[in-house]
């Protein structure tokens, strides 16, 4: 695994690196700190000064249902032999991009992912993200993005792993191993980048880009855990984000991206800004003029300026003027050239221009795709309704969604292509046993009438990618006007009905919820998404997904996520003056963790091997499939600081372990908690463990499960 200590040992590389930057001019330094969108003529000139060390978006795609034209190969190798061939020092390029959740072949949204609580394929998909990216000369991906996210009103939500430090750190670090590998040089693996550095989720109003306020201990125990994890795995950058926290500007904030990132964290790679970012310090009005910006994010920790250019026109005049010294910039263009040539960039700036024939679309990527996006979809609810069986003859699917392509593969798709995807209705005609009578019926009109002479029917509903991701926040959980009234419709006709709902976030549906009989999650499921859809439907596949997050009943919960504090008039309590809304329940629609599947467990039998805990103890239970059909669990631990020297949460995820267990089969789930486990920061901001009671559950979700305590004593 790479660690950021082996940034440090391989001297050969650190050799040449000092006598790279031995060999440069001011310029030329800071010319490997710029990062420039695109290519055309006038950035020919660039390259040819030594002005670029990094370009984004080859061919300027766009995210989104309907990409821009894709990287193509033989522009990376052309621009790439301009840069190696035409400039003093032929310093190669390294070319990033978005690949967020797949390449050609687009995987579920990264909030759907998080779904499957299964680091093991977050990894391979990341790593087949990076080899057909790699195919096509792109060697850095702008991802994974680990904010945590407790406000479903952000757009991006649909773009981390949710609402949990836990879960999240696993993801990120799993997400990092497939991206990176074991050896950057690899010529099938991407740099990766955790992102957005630190705090973004916290936006308020869940508007993007807004101001986040929170205490030293939230960012710590709650926002910062992913992207620490993200380093311990060794990851080659983090991207400096473009909020304000606590009235400083990340992409100025020295004491996070230096202190904390490099001082405490030991984090040897480069930070990226976000898009404009530093310039953007001007907006924030903490720098009078771009070169009070540029100064700024370079005297903080910002290493590369994306797109803004302020690094390029300002940085060498802020030197001859002394208010800047040459070493700084000296050590900046040193972490960047380090991981070029970590990366292999030097021996091998090229890509193989026939290697994507080969590798975009694999058959074997597509399918692993359709198993990831059947591992993510998450069933709420189902009154005996699925799987679709012979009771039912004539089917009726309806709604926005029920000739979907290019929406099924979510925001942040940048080379994915909608001609890709086989169309729902397709693939559920492809998928469904002989038998049955498929009506597929857009019109809401004709749906009507239809679903009178059927014996089920499927409603697709769910948001638009284009009301998902980077600055598509809603004020509003609802469904998209228009299709609540198409749930009540159908559901008045008194047929049996299932709720498909496809998002890039938690929607608040209790109505529909309500008139559902089966209602099933499948969020933005990606180039297989009708098939996985299908699967599960039809039960060629059992649905296993938990929530990663929480959906609220109404938008007015938010936030609401299941780790708060108890407060000192918590809901349960005797008196009448508690914590809650009088228009609504306290509980979320469904809580975090929860998700069905097509038979049913029961947890059993709890232990706990050290009630008296000094080092570690196990904390185990048996799971039993009571069903008649396979299934798939993931076993939950949760622990509570019961009494600490500040308010703890009233539950936190401490293990996850998915089980496939026949009909009737019990296994016992083991985990280990050890005093490391326990860390939290105390009331000076700092990190502790403290002696005393912990409760202890191991069940389906956050809610539920089997109950027990020990002590720990140091
Ligand atoms: C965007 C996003 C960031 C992305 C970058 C490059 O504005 O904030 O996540 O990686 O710009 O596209």
């Amino acid at each position: 695994m790479l660690t950021s200590a082996a940034f440090l040992i391989r001297q050969p590389i650190e050799d040449k690196v000092n006598q790279l930057l031995s060999q440069m001019t001011l310029p030329e330094k800071v010319g490997q700190l710029n990062q420039i969108n695109g290519f055309d003529d006038s950035a020919r000139l660039r390259l040819q000064q030594g002005e670029v060390g990094s370009i984004l978006n080859l061919n300027a795609a766009l995210p989104g249902p309907n990409p821009s034209p894709a990287v193509i190969v033989e522009a990376a190798n052309a621009v790439q032999r301009m840069a190696v061939n035409e400039s003093r020092l032929g310093i190669p390029l390294l070319f990033g991009r978005d690949v967020i959740h797949g390449f050609r072949t687009v995987f579920p949204i990264p909030l759907a992912q998080a779904a499957a609580w299964d680091p093991a394929t977050v990894e391979q998909g990341a790593a087949i993200a990076a080899d057909e990216a790699t195919s096509q000369g792109v060697k850095w991906t702008f991802a994974p993005m680990v904010d945590i996210a407790r406000d479903p009103r952000w757009g991006r939500v649909a773009e981390g792993a949710g609402e949990d430090p836990f879960l999240g750190s696993a993801i990120a670090a799993a997400a990092v191993r497939g991206f990176q590998g074991e050896d950057l040089s690899d010529p099938r693996r991407l740099l990766a980048c955790a992102k957005h550095f630190v705090g973004y989720g916290g936006a308020q109003g869940g508007r993007d880009y807004e101001s986040v306020e929170m205490s030293v201990r939230t960012l710590r125990d709650v926002y910062l855990p992913p992207f620490h994890a993200a380093v311990r795995q060794g990851v080659a950058t983090l991207m400096a984000a473009f909020h304000d926290l606590n009235g400083i500007p990340l992409n100025a904030h020295r004491e996070l991206l230096t202190d904390l990132l490099r001082a405490e964290w030991g984090f040897k790679g480069f930070v990226v800004s976000d898009w404009r970012s530093v310039i953007e310090l001007v907006n924030h009005g903490i720098a009078a003029d771009p070169a009070e910006a540029a100064y700024a994010g370079l005297v903080a920790g910002v290493d590369m300026d994306m797109v803004s250019d302020v690094y390029r026109q300002h940085l060498p005049e802020l030197v001859a003027d002394g208010h800047l010294s040459e070493a700084q910039i000296h050590e900046a263009a040193r972490r960047i050239l380090r991981l070029k040539f970590l990366a292999g960039l030097f021996e091998n700036p090229y890509t193989d221009p026939a290697r994507h024939r080969s590798t975009l679309l694999k058959p074997e990527y597509l399918q692993f795709a359709r198993q990831f996006a059947r591992q993510t979809m998450v069933l709420l609810k189902n009154e005996q309704l699925l799987p679709i069986d012979g009771r039912f003859k004539r089917i009726l699917f309806t709604g926005p969604f029920v000739h979907a392509r290019g929406e099924l593969l979510g925001t942040w798709n940048v080379d994915g292509r909608a001609e890709d995807v086989t169309p729902l209705s397709q693939a559920v005609r492809e998928i469904a046993p002989t038998g049955h009578e498929l009506f597929f019926v857009e019109n809401t009109d004709e749906a009507l009438h239809l679903a009178q002479h059927v014996d089920l029917v499927v409603a697709l509903v769910g948001e638009h990618p284009s009301r998902s991701g980077e600055n598509r926040n809603v004020s509003d959980l609802s469904l998209p006007p228009g299709q609540t009234q198409l749930v009540q419709a159908l559901a008045d006709l008194g047929v049996p009905l299932a709720v498909v709902v496809f998002a890039g976030r938690p929607l608040a549906i209790p109505h529909e919820t309500r008139l559902a009989d089966a209602l099933l999650y499948a969020w933005h499921p990606g180039s297989e998404g009708g098939f996985a859809l299908a699967d599960l439907l039809f039960g060629l596949a059992q649905p296993s997904g938990r929530l990663p997050i929480t959906i609220p009943r109404r938008t007015g919960q938010v936030p609401i996520y299941y780790a708060h504090k108890p407060s000192g008039r918590p809901v349960g309590s005797t008196t009448e003056f508690l914590t809650r809304y009088v228009d609504l329940p306290y509980s979320p629609l469904f809580p975090f963790g929860f998700g069905l599947g097509y038979t049913s467990f029961t947890y059993h039998n709890l232990e706990i091997s050290e009630p008296h805990m000094t080092g570690e103890t196990q904390i185990s239970a048996e799971v039993t499939n009571q069903g008649s059909l396979p299934g798939i669990e993931t076993a939950q631990l949760y622990l509570r600081d019961v009494h600490a020297s500040v308010a703890r949460p009233v539950k936190e995820l401490k293990g996850f372990q998915r089980l496939e267990l026949q009909p009737g089969e019990t296994r016992r789930v083991t985990f280990t908690v050890s005093a490391t486990d326990l860390v939290f920061t105390s009331y000076n901001d700092l990190p502790r463990v403290e002696p005393g009671d912990y409760q202890v559950w191991i069940g389906p979700n956050s809610t539920a499960g089997l109950q027990g305590s020990f002590t720990l004593d140091i």
